[in-house]
């Protein structure tokens, strides 16, 4: 019997653990996972069949996830939480949950949990995974860098390559917001609209609630320049709607501010891949090495952490790539190059991608689009010759 128990309470992992090996006329194998992204992703791995699930942190976002999670066949998912009311335990049953493991944890009650587990889950059929998007996060813990130009176009470029299929960029700059500018955008509809009614967020809401780039057709959750939340807004709420996001659309790429918080870190937590953003420049580096060696610690590896460096230009007396590479001892998964059509793209409301698609900038987009999806295109279809490189510049000049 393969037991995951996802807590962020030590007391509640170590006490259900040590009950479910307790328990001598069952085979039974344990993991644990502090944060819920780490469990999501474990329950997979693992094809875990008992799932205990304490929700004392994350009320909101921890339904969706129980969702999630038993929406598969033979798989007993039981929730917790410190302080049990008649309404949590009618919603979490509606979302999934078949069993309730009240706190203080009692061994007897696990025992009891795990005997009516074994013969409910007695038929052999294997597990199958929900399908659900994928996220990437872009990230630096210094502003100015591109986090905000390369989410955008990242996201831009993945709509235009995957018609048919649905990207959903978010702002969840909370403390300046500027995705809507950047694509000249008029939303009516806000993430502080999501986040006030984040308990009845769902799918359908989330697609009323985003504002569709015409020209991608990208759904875009915007943040208000002028009414910025400011730090009024919980883990839960934005990683709920980060759940929703990408239970329903294929690909979310989400913009954040530039702290190593706790807000962000339960984002990473929910994303797939964590875009690290830096200058080959010393001030950048040495925040950017800091960065990696707190989200090593933090358990994030080589697979989910990548590093990109932007507005690259080698000059003489400039830190090369490789010399990066070696300086924070993490591999450098994009070189982006500097390129001033970023800031006249950004001045139009215009996605350089769509924009100046022959430029450098968009060819190290492309590249990297490549390295999301798995794909390696020919570049000559992006790379601009010396022609069309003049035939540009006489049009900027004559303001064609
Ligand atoms: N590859 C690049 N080459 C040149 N300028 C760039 C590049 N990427 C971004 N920029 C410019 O750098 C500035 C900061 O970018 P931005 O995306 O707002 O950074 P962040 O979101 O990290 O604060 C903007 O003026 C943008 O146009
Ligand atoms: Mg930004």
């Amino acid at each position: 019997m393969r037991v995951l128990i996802i807590s962020s309470q030590l007391n509640f992992r170590q006490q259900v653990q040590a009950a479910c090996l307790g328990v001598t006329d069952e085979n039974v194998s344990v993991r644990t996972a502090e944060t819920m992204g780490q469990g999501l992703e474990l329950a997979v791995q693992f094809e875990a069949e008992i799932i205990f699930i304490d929700l004392t942190r994350n009320v909101e976002a921890g339904m969706i996830a129980i969702k999630q999670l038993a929406n598969v066949s033979n798989r007993l998912v039981v929730v917790s939480i410190d302080k049990l009311s008649t309404e949590f335990m009618t919603r979490s049953v509606r979302a999934g949950a078949r069993e309730v493991l009240s706190q203080p944890v009692q061994e007897e009650e696990v025992h009891e949990i795990l005997k009516k587990a074994g013969s409910l889950l007695n038929d052999q059929s294997s597990i199958q995974p929900a399908r659900t998007g994928k996220a990437i996060m872009f990230f630096s813990s210094k502003g100015g860098v591109g986090k905000t130009t390369l989410a955008t176009n990242l996201a831009v470029s993945l709509q235009n390559r995957l018609s048919g299929k649905q990207v959903a960029l978010i702002d969840a700059n909370t403390q300046a917001p500027n995705i809507s500018p950047m694509l000249d955008l008029r939303p009516e509809r806000w993430l502080r609209d999501a986040i006030a009614e984040y308990k009845r967020l769902d799918g359908e809401l989330l697609s009323e609630l985003m504002t569709v780039h015409p020209k991608s057709g990208l759904h875009v959750l915007a943040h208000s320049t002028d009414n910025p939340l400011g730090l009024d807004f919980s883990e839960d709420q934005l990683s709920k709607i980060l759940l929703v996001s990408k239970g329903s659309f294929d690909w979310t790429i989400v913009d954040t501010f530039p702290l190593l918080s706790s807000l962000n870190l339960s984002m990473m937590d929910l994303c797939d891949e964590i875009f690290l953003v830096t200058e080959a420049v010393v001030p950048s580096l040495r925040s950017a090495k800091y960065n990696l060696e707190v989200l090593k610690k933090a358990g994030f590896n080589e697979n989910k952490l990548r590093v990109i460096i932007n507005r690259y230009s080698s000059f003489k007396g400039n830190v090369e790539p490789e010399l990066v590479q070696e300086t924070l001892a993490w591999p450098i998964t994009a070189v982006i190059p500097y390129d001033m059509n970023a800031t006249v793209a950004a001045n139009h409301g215009e996605p350089v991608v769509l924009d100046y698609p022959n430029s450098k900038i968009s060819y190290g987009v492309q590249k990297l689009t490549d390295v999301v999806l798995g794909v390696e295109t020919n570049m000559n279809d992006f790379e601009e010759s010396f022609l069309q490189k003049n035939f540009r510049i006489a049009r900027q000049f004559l303001g064609m």
